[in-house]
């Protein structure tokens, strides 16, 4: 019998964080999760943005140490080069330089349209740079020069996909095929987490209230605390309904920490009282959570190992890049 499976090319993915400080409990669940998940399943191209980041004022020295921790954590969450590309954005000049040439097919009224460009020049007022506002150029060079597939994208980055395949059709529409055009990736496990004492809006690192939301690096008994001063309501049952914000935000939590179902937690603590729902909450995250930080300090004992990762990462993601960059500048008629 023949196996279709095995012949058939896999799928290409990519997707970047930026290292801009801690991670939350929210972008484990909602993203470094499946991305671990995926690896297994695509060809997978990770890396952190740190070009995108110093769109922002950065201080230096914090950026470094924040990149090399991301790198980190990631792999303690279960990144493994071994079986993905991983690697610094900055490690890989084709981002760069393909992302001059895509800002020069991307309108100026595409770019006033992105929503984040909006809300992040409302917050940084005094520092609305250009880079800010072609962001979205350099988002589309990194997804396109990989030729992937697929995006794993939470909804605050959908705008910028979009755009990427509207760059990529138009390019292809005038030099003929040359980029894959990328679909979203819509991970059915991705957990949407929102604030511990607003459950309305998001988890925010940054949030003034630290009892808001849960670092990936929080000790398990500042966990265990944050938890049992979470937010919930009146009513003391535990079941997933409308008007239960703070209970529903809790058991998405332990539902994604522990594969439950909803119905079998409303059956796990019927009759049982919130506080006890919260402890169990809470060890959920942190059986989720200490493996990997005991990790990631053996990790960031070891820099020269993390870097040497990233070095190797870079030189396949740079292979990959510069099939599609000489493609782009032969198209484009620039001297290589
Ligand atoms: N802009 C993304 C964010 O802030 C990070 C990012 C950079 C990204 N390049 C990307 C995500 C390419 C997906 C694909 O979340």
């Amino acid at each position: 019998m023949e196996n279709i499976t095995s012949t058939e090319k896999k799928k290409r993915i990519f997707s970047a964080i930026q290292p801009s400080g801690q991670m939350t409990l929210g972008n484990y669940l909602g993203a470094i999760r499946s991305w671990v998940e995926l690896q297994d399943k695509f060809e997978c191209v990770y890396a952190t943005a740190n070009l995108h980041a110093i769109t922002v004022r950065q201080d230096p020295k914090k950026l470094k140490e924040n990149t090399t921790n991301l790198f980190a954590l990631l792999i303690a969450a279960g990144i493994d080069p071994a079986k993905c590309i991983f690697f610094h954005q900055s490690q890989v000049h084709a981002h760069a330089e393909l992302s001059w040439v895509l800002s020069t097919y991307t309108q100026f009224g595409e770019l006033s349209r992105m929503t984040q460009f909006k809300d992040k020049s409302a917050k940084h007022s005094d520092n609305i740079n250009a880079g800010l506002f072609t962001y979205p150029a350099l988002m589309a060079a990194d997804i396109l020069l990989y030729q992937a597939d697929m995006v794993p994208v939470g909804a605050d980055q959908k705008q910028h996909l979009e755009l990427t395949r509207n760059v990529a059709e138009r390019f292809n529409g005038i030099y003929g095929n040359t980029f894959v055009v990328p679909e979203p990736y819509i991970t059915k496990t991705a957990a949407k987490v929102m604030s511990l004492l607003d459950p309305s809006k998001k988890m925010s690192k940054s949030d003034p209230n630290t009892k808001s939301f849960i670092l990936m690096v929080d000790e398990p008994a500042t966990i265990m605390k944050k938890f049992r001063s979470a937010v919930t309501d009146s009513e003391a049952s535990v079941r997933y309904a409308e008007g239960k914000d703070g209970i529903n935000n809790l058991m998405e939590i332990y539902s994604a920490c522990t594969g439950l179902t909803f119905e079998q937690i409303e059956d796990e603590f019927r009759g049982k009282g919130y506080g006890d729902f919260k402890n169990a909450v809470g060890e959920a995250v942190v059986a989720q959570l200490e493996p990997i930080q005991i990790r990631y300090k053996e990790l960031l004992k070891d820099k020269k190992y993390l870097e040497e990762l990233a070095r190797q990462g870079a030189e396949s993601a740079s292979k990959l890049a510069e099939r599609t960059i000489d493609k782009v500048y032969r198209k484009v008629g620039l001297v290589r």
